[in-house]
């Protein structure tokens, strides 16, 4: 073997030896941040009393129709997605092959932190409302409310201070984390000069969006947002389901970490009997009191409508978790997308691809043909 051949032998191998370091590394930061820990996940189930325990033949025909895909399932997930339903779907999929199999199938890793910038939004997806942003901050520089003009801290400053009610989101922040608020005639709200201390180097300072009564009287405290997953496939979007988040009495932010619920929505827009929260608790009237079978999603067919249109403008993604308020009258406000989103099985209580289960899973892992958008 030649110097060169043999120096190229070895690049070679550094180079694969790297790769599988990577992959190790992005599986194990992925195990800590996502909601799929053993230990959470455990939790859960013994907090609605060991959840769903089919027989052991029942459980055969589930691990029967994964062993064609090479599969071996954790029972604990069907105990969990289970519960409600009373008997095993085998198509319900466990979190680890969500996060680890199916979402790096379907999305391209790389371009995921770029785009998940919300100070980048107004330029990535165009033609439809979102909330109105005041002034950013980018890489550390500040910017006014559409990122065409660089300002000072100061100019920052005056212009959050003209406004009466703020909201402050980190960038790249998931699950409400990091989110401040300002209200100007409240003496306990933090001033802006701290808040603007506190933010770090990237934020979107926005005015509090205005949503339909039909879906503030849940909680007018809070903007209470519809999570709409689609899915790019075989030349169509498709919505796979959605959700509808009300905050807890107690918080700004509708988001379960803070102790919101969720509900899945019907296709017509109606709202299933019950809202499950963080606690596993499931609930079929809001704390105010309304039962959330009498509430229809405002304008749901604008909704759906609209994300897979907006789909279309992001093409390294198949799937994506979409955030939409419905505004005073009615019109679709999207909030974020994330690409990197949870399913709805446990408040959906429907396996997230339904009848395209068998399609999906065979693509994934029999032909493994991922889209070549890397
Ligand atoms: N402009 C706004 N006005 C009022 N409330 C807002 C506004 N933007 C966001 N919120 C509230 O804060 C929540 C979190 O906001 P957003 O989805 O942008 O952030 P996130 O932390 O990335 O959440 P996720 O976990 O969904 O990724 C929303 O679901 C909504 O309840
Ligand atoms: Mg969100």
């Amino acid at each position: 073997m030649g110097k060169n051949r043999f120096g190229s032998f070895f690049l070679r191998k550094a180079r694969s030896a790297d790769r599988k370091l990577d992959q190790w590394l992005s599986y194990q930061i992925d195990k800590y941040t996502f909601s799929f820990r053993t230990a959470d996940v455990n939790n859960y189930v013994k907090r609605i009393g060991g959840g769903y325990r089919g027989s052991d033949a029942e459980w055969q025909t589930v691990q029967q129709y994964w062993k064609r895909f090479g599969i071996m399932p954790k029972r604990i997930w069907y105990a969990l997605y289970c519960n409600e339903l009373g008997s095993y779907d085998p198509r319900f999929i466990p979190d680890p092959i969500w996060f680890h199999d199916i979402i790096p199938h379907y999305n391209n890793k790389n371009m995921a932190s770029a785009y998940a910038d919300k100070g980048l939004y107004n330029r990535i997806i165009t033609g439809v409302k979102k909330p109105e942003t005041v002034v950013k901050k980018m890489a550390d520089h500040y910017y006014n409310g559409d990122g065409e003009q660089i300002i000072t801290r100061e100019d920052a400053e005056k212009r959050c201070m003209g406004e009466d009610h703020l909201i402050f989101k980190p960038s790249g922040g998931s699950k409400g984390a990091g989110i401040l608020f300002y209200d100007r005639e409240n003496k306990d709200s933090m001033t802006i000069p701290s808040i603007l201390d506190s933010m770090g180097g990237g934020f979107v300072a926005q005015r509090i969006v205005k949503q339909h009564s039909d879906l503030a009287r849940l909680n007018p405290g809070t903007l209470n947002t519809i999570r709409m997953i689609s899915f790019h496939f075989k030349g169509e979007v498709h919505v796979l389901s959605a959700q509808l988040r009300i905050g807890n009495a107690n918080a700004r932010v509708d988001n379960y970490s803070a102790g919101g619920s969720a509900v899945a929505v019907k296709p017509d827009g109606w709202l299933h009997e019950k809202a499950v929260n963080h606690d596993m608790e499931w609930v079929d009237t809001t704390p105010n009191g309304i039962k959330l079978k009498e509430v229809r999603v405002p304008n749901y067919q604008g909704i759906t409508d609209t994300v897979k249109r907006l789909h279309c403008q992001l093409p390294y993604f198949n799937i994506l978790g979409w955030d939409f308020a419905a505004g005073e009258d009615g019109t679709p406000i999207m909030i974020e997308f994330n690409t990197k989103p949870g399913q709805n099985q446990i408040g959906g209580k429907e396996p997230t691809f339904g009848d395209l289960t068998d399609e999906v899973l065979e693509d994934v892992f029999i032909k493994k043909n991922h889209p070549r958008n890397r």
